[in-house]
């Protein structure tokens, strides 16, 4: 019979068979102590430890041993075996590439494709540097439904029936439920959070005092152009406390545009009207939206002090609880911080824009 490429006879194959593994081993270690390379340790590999490799075939002479002599003959095999692949692991090691299996053809040393790195839109990240900077100004972020009722978007805000604001044509509504449903609409301002954040922290027991943003989106059916979309985004801010005076609202709101503009930034507050607030203003700020013109006055969102009535919507006594609130367009100020002319861009998904920023 020929194992491995060597004559074994029926008697004695036991002294064969342990002289072949000796001799295995040392030709093993020798010939890998030679290899001076990636490749030529793989093709040790295959000559010595493949399938059709020399350990399989000294090892294909143990199904002949005699019972008896199998124990010691079959300890020896694994002995060699363990050796060889030991030998061969710390060969691969000393010669780099961390023990990665080298395959014939592959060169790991060539550079690799570069995948495109996606990474997170415009609008998010303004929103969570703009909440950061509120967040140090001791503002938690508060988020909440965009389906809403009329309730909450419009009656309990001050905005009674009646109002223009509530025409059909300039909202979302949103038809089902019975007869006696309320009408559900997508909300066209995140003023609507200062209501349930106001419910919830009373029916839970946690404030007022309250302090929050509240970022989110909004649904207007306005006709797109460059500086309407019928979703964008809006920040809300609520200060609820017994003494909050209008000083504070503005210095807030300056503290806002210095740290997130920079200490130059332009700003100034109108006096304005919204139904919520009394007195309100609008914040504009001078912002260059195109390279090469000169900067002009945008406008921001509004803000004001919290209208007498709108706390009394919620339960809160107004003689005992004042506050500020506002509200920004997101898209307003990604457009100003990073000069976007047109809020289509915001919204179209060209990558190319979207890598520039
Ligand atoms: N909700 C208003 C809008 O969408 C913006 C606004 C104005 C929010 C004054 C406020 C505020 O909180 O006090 O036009």
């Amino acid at each position: 019979m020929v194992v491995g490429g060597v004559r074994v006879w029926r008697d004695g194959y036991i002294p064969a068979m342990l002289e072949q593994l000796d001799q295995l081993e040392k030709d093993g270690i020798a010939s890998l102590d030679a290899a001076g390379d990636a490749s030529a340790v793989e093709a040790w590999r295959i000559e010595f430890l493949g399938s059709k490799g020399r350990l399989k075939g000294v090892m294909g002479g143990l199904k002949d041993v005699p019972r008896e002599q199998k124990p010691a003959v079959g300890k020896r095999s694994n002995e060699v075996k363990r050796a060889l692949e030991s030998a061969f692991d710390a060969k691969k090691g000393s010669l780099g590439g961390g023990g990665v299996q080298v395959a014939v053809g592959i060169d790991p040393t060539e550079p690799g494709i570069a995948q495109p790195l996606g990474r997170r839109h415009i609008i998010s990240r303004v929103r969570d540097e703009i909440c950061d900077v509120f967040g140090k100004m001791g503002f938690e972020v508060a988020s909440e439904r965009e389906l809403e009722d009329d309730k909450h978007n419009f009656v309990k805000l001050n905005i009674p029936a009646g109002h223009p604001a509530r025409e059909p044509i300039d909202n979302f509504f949103v038809e089902e439920g019975g007869e006696s449903a309320r009408p559900r609409m997508l909300r066209t301002q995140t003023s609507t959070v200062q209501i349930r954040v106001m419910e919830d922290a009373i029916a839970k027991g946690w404030g007022p005092p309250l302090k929050i943003v509240a970022p989110g989106r909004v649904y207007r059916p306005d006709t797109v152009d460059a500086t309407h979309s019928f979703m964008f985004h809006q920040i809300e801010g609520l200060y609820i406390d017994r003494q909050v005076s209008f000083v504070d609202l503005k210095t807030t709101l300056f503290a806002f545009a210095r740290s997130y503009f920079g200490e130059d930034a332009e700003i100034r507050l109108r006096p304005s009207f919204f139904p919520f607030t009394e007195p309100s203003a609008e914040f504009d700020m001078k912002i260059r939206l195109r390279a090469g013109k000169p900067a002009e006055w945008v406008e921001l969102g509004g803000c004001g002090m919290v209208d007498p009535a709108v706390l009394e919507a919620v339960g809160l006594d107004p003689e005992e609880w004042m506050g500020f609130a506002f509200g920004f367009g997101i898209e307003r100020i990604a457009m100003g911080k990073y000069s976007i002319p047109d809020i289509r861009m915001l919204f179209d998904n060209d990558v190319r824009f979207l890598q520039q920023i």
